[in-house]
Formats: structure tokens, C-alpha cells, sequence
């Protein structure tokens, strides 16, 4: 594919989802967080996609994925004014579902539609499946890990500002803000298992859960991004102080040096 045709998909996104703006500044203000969400994630991809030593075809194709990662989010919100996808519809489907009504990537090659649409349609999925090809499972690993990237500037900002001044927090909050947390949850941060979103309680349970996304992260260059911007430090400080918390920051720390490292050797040999 080309740059063209890259320029060619912005334009086409930033048409669609300006019809959705105008309902209620409740709408608007949460379209806007994914808006700029999108454009941060093509950033953080071409980033990534050029610090692993893609070629330029691979790294649009990465740019695209982004793009489009999160196009059934405007649809969501605005038909169910949530974006739990629990709540409402997944918006991993939704936007492979526009994607292919409208056509959009009717000009590029069938293999890059079918590498374009999965990575789409597997950028939330709790773990990708084994089958994958190995492109396929690239750019899928690439997008979540761009996606992980934002979703910490977004939310540790997001989440700051409700302890702040949560009288005037005007955006969504998914779950209830309660002093405590779910010891599974802890028990998954020391085995490095993912959690599930469902078995989410507490607003401190989905900031344990934004840690333990750190061990599905896939590149090096993700990590010390990761590192760089602080957010492990960043999310204990929205985490009551106590010592569990102290060995939950601990056990993020050395997992994330372990595995910089270990990443690092593997990309080198
Ligand atoms: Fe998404």
C-alpha cells in the first residue's frame, strides 16, 4: 500500500466520525477522548512498527490498523452512551462490521484487507488465538501494544482528574470508586496473569487491571515507553498506600526489566 492511500483512510475517518459530534457536550466530550485516543495510537504503531525494523509497506499497514482500530467506538457511544462493550455491543466487531460496509479498503490487496480486519477485530481480545499467520500475528501484536500505550496516558489522566475534582468529572466512569480491591486481582498481578474485565468490582480493581497489562505487552520498545512516561508509578499513586500495593509495585518493576531485557536479547540474536 501507499502513503496515498494512508491520507486517502484519514480524510475518510475524519468524515465519519464528524457526523456524530453535535448530540450533547456529554457525547462530544467522550467522542473527543477517542478521537485524540486514535490519533496517539498511530503514533505510538508507526513508532513501534519502525523500532522493530518494519519495512514502509508494514509500517502503513500498521498505520491503518490504527486508524481504524477503534471505528465502531463513535457508533457505540453514541447509539448506547457507554463504551463497555458488556453494556453494549463489542466495538472490536463493530468496526470490522463498518469497515466492510462502507468499503473503505476495497483498494488495497486481499491479503493486507484480511491482516487489516483481524488485527481490527482481535486488538481487545483478552489473548490472540495460536492459529494465526505470522504478518497476521505481528500487526496484531503491534496494535495492542499501541493501544496499551495510549489507553495508559488516557486513563491515568482521566483517572487523576476524577480524584481531583470528582464533583466536575464530566466523562464515564465504567466502574464504582471504592476503597477497596479484589484480592484475584492481586493474585493474577503476582502469577503475570491477565484479568478479566468482567470480574472488575471496583474502580481500584481496573487500575490493577491497566498493571496487569503490562505482561501481555509484546515489544521492548513498548516497555520502555511504558518506563519512560512512569505510568506504573503513576497508577500506584491512584492506588490506596498500603503494603500490598508496595509489593504489587515491586513485582511490576522487576518484570518489567526482566523482560526489556530478555526482549532486547531475542530482537539482538
Ligand atoms: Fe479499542
Amino acid at each position: 500500500m501507499t502513503d496515498q492511500q494512508l491520507q486517502k483512510f484519514k480524510a475518510w475517518f475524519a468524515d465519519y466520525i464528524a457526523d456524530f459530534y453535535g448530540t450533547s457536550a456529554y457525547i462530544d466530550a467522550n467522542l473527543e477522548l477517542k478521537e485524540i485516543h486514535t490519533d496517539y495510537v498511530c503514533k505510538e504503531a508507526i513508532y513501534i512498527a519502525g523500532a522493530i525494523g518494519l519495512g514502509e509497506n508494514d509500517r502503513l499497514i500498521a498505520a491503518v490498523i490504527a486508524l481504524f482500530h477503534d471505528v465502531g467506538r463513535f457508533e457505540q457511544f453514541t447509539k448506547y452512551q457507554t463504551y463497555s462493550d458488556a453494556k453494549s455491543e463489542n466495538h472490536n466487531l463493530m468496526a470490522v462490521r463498518i469497515l466492510k460496509e462502507y468499503n473503505i479498503l476495497a483498494d488495497l490487496t486481499e491479503t493486507e484487507q484480511d491482516i487489516i480486519l483481524k488485527a481490527i477485530e482481535l486488538h481487545g481480545a483478552k489473548e490472540l488465538p495460536a492459529d494465526l499467520d505470522e504478518l497476521t500475528e505481528l500487526h496484531a501484536r503491534i496494535i495492542r501494544d499501541a493501544d496499551k500505550l495510549d489507553i495508559y496516558r488516557v486513563l491515568t489522566e482521566k483517572y487523576r482528574q476524577y480524584r481531583d475534582d470528582p464533583e466536575n468529572y464530566s466523562l464515564e466512569l465504567e466502574q464504582v470508586d471504592e476503597p477497596t480491591y479484589s484480592p484475584h486481582i492481586i493474585e493474577a498481578i503476582q502469577n503475570h496473569a491477565q484479568v478479566d474485565y468482567t470480574s472488575l468490582k471496583t474502580l481500584n480493581d481496573m487500575k490493577l487491571l491497566l498493571l496487569a497489562m503490562i505482561f501481555d505487552v509484546n515489544f521492548a520498545p513498548t516497555l520502555k515507553r511504558i518506563k519512560q512516561h512512569g505510568y506504573v508509578g503513576q497508577l500506584l499513586q491512584l492506588l490506596p498506600d498500603d503494603e500490598v500495593m508496595e509489593k504489587v509495585g515491586q513485582t511490576m518493576r522487576v518484570y518489567m526489566e526482566n523482560k526489556i531485557f530478555q526482549l532486547d536479547k531475542q530482537a539482538g540474536s
